[in-house]
């Protein structure tokens, strides 16, 4: 067998660049969430999913982690607008999807709905806290859902990276054309440190592939900004990965900071995508102490193997120890946390904005020299 099936069994594609909208008067404006995933439904990152969801799915995946048809999903991928603009919405009608002037999708209505916000929190985010993002995020959107298959008529223009822009379709063109049988994916939307890079190249001592796909949409304001994370990733790869064996492509979706419920999603995006194998290390995707540091790894266990179609790989904490001069995790490493390098994520943050120099045991000189670089780059701009 090579590579996987897309979740649903179809690689789903709503993308019609010649699809006439010029008779439709009424829009919907959308955010940046909205316009991100209106692509990836369109390129089939999304499939089984053909539009945003209507009211059935939507409560399907909240209270149960399934589509209405029973397919694993776990975040709602929904279109939010005002009170006012549902107003002017009915059932059947056909609006487009603009964004800053341009129509990029066309929708055609099937459900309008007022969604119960306070459970979306509890069930999906673990949380109805304010101070979680994902929350604050989705609270602050419109208080009305609309749902309805979607088209995409107009891909994102990148200025940046396009090259790094692949479609579902392309990246398994691509896998195949490696020869790759097995692929494992990685999602990040932080720079590649030493304890990623560990469990990355862990994983690929057993698969053919890896594939480093960074989530470049919307995340909030202290993450390290992604042109900046971009310029890491390829210095990093150049530098200490066998390029014949990693590939590196954007994920262009928003990030929920959802924990357990994200991991899910993010691996079924990278089933569609083509990989076999996904990564789940220490709380993925978490943000706070929202989270257990495993549990994004135990909510699978909801699952059944074929229902998943990807295989999980789960890994512990790693970290450097310096009594063991290597990378290691509880598991391999006998000695005790005073050996151990482990710095928080916002404390590194803190070291690159004033140009101090994480250990190489953390991060890899050369990723470090960028970051500093990029993030005076980006204090300089604001
Ligand atoms: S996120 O996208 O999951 O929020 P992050 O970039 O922090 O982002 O992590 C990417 C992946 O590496 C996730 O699967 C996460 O669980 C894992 N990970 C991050 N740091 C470690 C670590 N020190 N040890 C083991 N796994 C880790």
């Amino acid at each position: 067998m090579a590579l996987s099936t897309p979740h649903g069994g179809v690689l789903i594609n709503r993308w019609n660049k010649e699809f006439d909208y010029s008779h439709i008067a009424n829009s919907i404006e959308l955010d940046n969430i909205s316009l991100s995933d209106l692509e990836l439904i369109g390129t089939g990152a999304y499939s089984p999913i053909e539009g945003f969801l209507g009211q059935k799915d939507y409560e399907s995946v909240v209270n149960q982690m399934r589509l209405d048809s029973g397919y694993v999903w776990s975040i709602p991928i929904t279109l939010p607008v005002s009170e006012e603009k549902a107003q002017s919405i009915a059932v059947g009608d056909e609006l487009r999807l603009d964004y800053e002037g341009s129509t990029y999708g066309v929708i055609t209505v099937s459900d309008i709905y007022v969604p119960d916000k306070q459970k979306e929190a509890e069930l999906v985010y673990g949380t109805t806290e304010l101070a979680h993002p994902g929350v604050a995020k989705m609270l602050s959107r419109g208080n009305v859902y609309i749902g309805g298959k979607i088209t995409l008529v107009k891909r994102i223009e990148r200025e940046q990276f396009s090259e790094f822009h692949l479609d579902p379709v392309q990246t398994r063109e691509v896998f195949l054309s490696k020869g790759w049988k097995t692929v494992v994916g990685f999602q990040t939307r932080n720079p590649v440190h030493r304890a990623h890079e560990y469990i990355q190249k862990t994983a690929l001592e057993t698969v053919d592939g890896l594939f480093l796909n960074p989530l470049v949409g919307e995340t909030k304001s202290d993450d390290i900004p992604a042109d900046v994370r971009m310029e890491s990733y390829q210095v990093l790869l150049k530098n200490y990965y066998p390029l014949d064996r990693v590939f590196l492509a954007v994920f262009p979706a928003a990030m929920r900071y959802a924990g357990p419920r994200e991991a899910i999603f993010h691996a079924m995006v990278r089933k569609n995508y083509g990989c076999t194998h996904f990564i789940v290390g220490r709380d993925h995707a978490g943000v706070g102490n929202y989270y257990g540091t495993y549990d994004a790894q135990k909510i699978f266990s909801n699952f059944t193997a074929e229902e998943l179609g990807i295989t999980l790989l789960f890994f512990e904490h790693s970290f450097y120890c310096t009594k063991c001069e290597n990378m290691a995790s509880a598991k391999t490493c006998p000695h005790g946390k005073e050996d151990h390098v482990i710095l928080s994520g916002t404390k590194v943050r803190e070291l690159l904005r004033n140009g101090e120099i994480p250990p190489s045991t953390f991060s890899r000189k050369e990723v470090v020299e960028i970051l500093i670089e990029g993030l005076r780059r980006h204090a300089v701009q604001s």
